[in-house]
């Protein structure tokens, strides 16, 4: 999310899951990301986002993701790919576009060309005030869709909460020669709330005053070398922060705010309404407070694991780049080493540092993303709200960044190539 958006939060979790323990979490390191460094293998090409397309004239849109067929890849129906994108109407100042934001979907016949399709779902169907990132994959012999998505605060609240948990509908799926319908939605349903434990409620955040929090992001994985699927999310660690410390005395005072994880649950027979979530599968304690949208990667019999984060999400000391980091194991579960020895993927270019956010791997490895902030000449992202309207949208992307390729090499990767804008073969 956008430092401009103060994520406090919310309210105790029903029907939460109890957390398993597994293997204990692996940790990324400040030393770690000490070893950032921006070179050629990871540093975006400067695009100016005044150039850019707008996906549609009447709406920003920012996290994106493809619609999948139940082995994880890019699925076609009819011919026609379909990209879901968080959405708000065009006159909505960037700092806003969170509090409304709403789900809609394109298709397109070449993945470049893209037309709006509407709302996923329809008016008063989905759960929580506005939705947040998700995913959605398709069973083909079904004909459904299984539509994730964050219910960011409660239906009808009268002051905004921060609240987050995982919902999901699921619905026909209904292609003609005008594109793609989705209708005969399931009730939505709450498939995951923080435990406390493992991953910290709204409440334990809310105690304790400002304290950065998330649960949200579900995207649906499956382990193509066990045939079973999990639902990956963005938490942070449990506890009140006054319960936690940093183990090493040098780390700066303040750190301790600092508890982003990377959740697990498994979905047991095939059954979303039966998670059994697991311990973290990566924490940074200590390190940084956001590791968003994570999604996995099954590729030459390693897992490789991805998320994204913003600059004024690192802890005291340590520094890093708008973002996209990895990490790589033998096993889904524990040994998650940082690519590149640092974790850093791809990063904005330092003229442009605000330039593109939300990165998602495909497995094609294509990279999308959408344009975020653009010329900002050196300006702080936090000062962007003080300026007038007109100037937050001359300088707001609110649309598909162009799509970029990497490579990647045991624990190493490369940027490639940049592809045209919002592409995806
Ligand atoms: C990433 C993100 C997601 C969240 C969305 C809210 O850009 O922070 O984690 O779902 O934005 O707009």
């Amino acid at each position: 999310t956008l430092s401009i958006l103060a994520i406090t939060l919310s309210v105790p979790g029903m029907n939460s899951v109890e957390a398993e323990d597994t293997d204990s979490p692996v940790n990324w390191t400040r030393e770690q990301v000490d070893q950032i460094e921006l070179d050629d293998s990871n540093t975006i090409p400067y695009t100016n986002i005044k150039e850019l397309e707008k996906m549609t004239p009447d709406y920003h849109i920012w996290d994106s993701w493809p619609l999948t067929d139940r082995n994880g890849n890019v699925t076609e129906v009819n011919g026609w790919k379909v990209l879901f994108t968080l959405s708000a109407p065009s006159d909505v100042l960037p700092g806003k576009v969170h509090d409304i934001a709403k789900i809609q979907y394109f298709v397109s016949r070449d993945g470049k060309d893209w037309e709006l399709g509407g709302e996923l779902f329809p008016e008063e169907d989905s759960l929580g005030s506005r939705e947040w990132a998700g995913s959605a994959m398709m069973d083909e012999d079904e004909g459904k869709i299984y539509a994730f998505y964050t219910a960011t605060g409660r239906k009808g609240e009268e002051n905004l909460t921060y609240e987050q948990r995982l919902a999901m509908s699921v619905g026909d799926v209904v292609a003609d020669k005008n594109g793609v319908h989705f209708e005969n939605w399931d009730e939505h349903s709450i498939i995951l709330e923080p435990d406390g434990e493992d991953y910290q409620s709204y409440e334990q955040a809310m105690e304790n005053g400002y304290s950065g929090y998330a649960f949200r992001d579900p995207q649906w994985f499956k382990d193509t070398k066990t045939g079973k699927e999990y639902i990956l999310f963005e938490g942070n660690s449990g506890g009140r922060v006054s319960e936690r410390t940093c183990e090493n005395e040098d780390v700066p005072e303040g750190s301790e705010h600092f508890n982003g994880n990377i959740g697990i649950a498994e979905v047991v027979d095939g059954d979303f309404s039966d998670l059994k979530v697991h311990s973290p599968l990566l924490e940074a304690n200590c390190v940084n407070d956001e590791l968003e949208r994570p999604h996995i990667i099954v590729k030459d019999d390693k897992y490789y694991l991805f998320t994204d984060t913003h600059i004024n999400k690192y802890a005291p000391g340590i520094e890093g780049p708008e973002g996209l980091y990895g990490f790589v194991s033998d096993t889904l579960f524990g040994g998650y080493e940082p690519l590149n020895g640092s974790g850093l993927v791809l990063a904005n270019p330092p003229e442009n540092p605000y330039q593109a956010y939300s990165w998602l791997v495909l497995p094609d490895l294509k990279v999308i993303a959408f344009a975020q902030f653009g010329d900002l000449n050196g300006m702080d992202i936090n000062e962007i709200g003080h300026k007038d309207p007109e100037f937050q949208f001359e300088h707001w992307g609110g649309t598909m960044a162009p799509t970029l390729e990497i490579g990647i090499d045991g624990d190493r990767t490369e940027f490639k190539k940049e592809l045209p804008q919002g592409w995806i073969k």
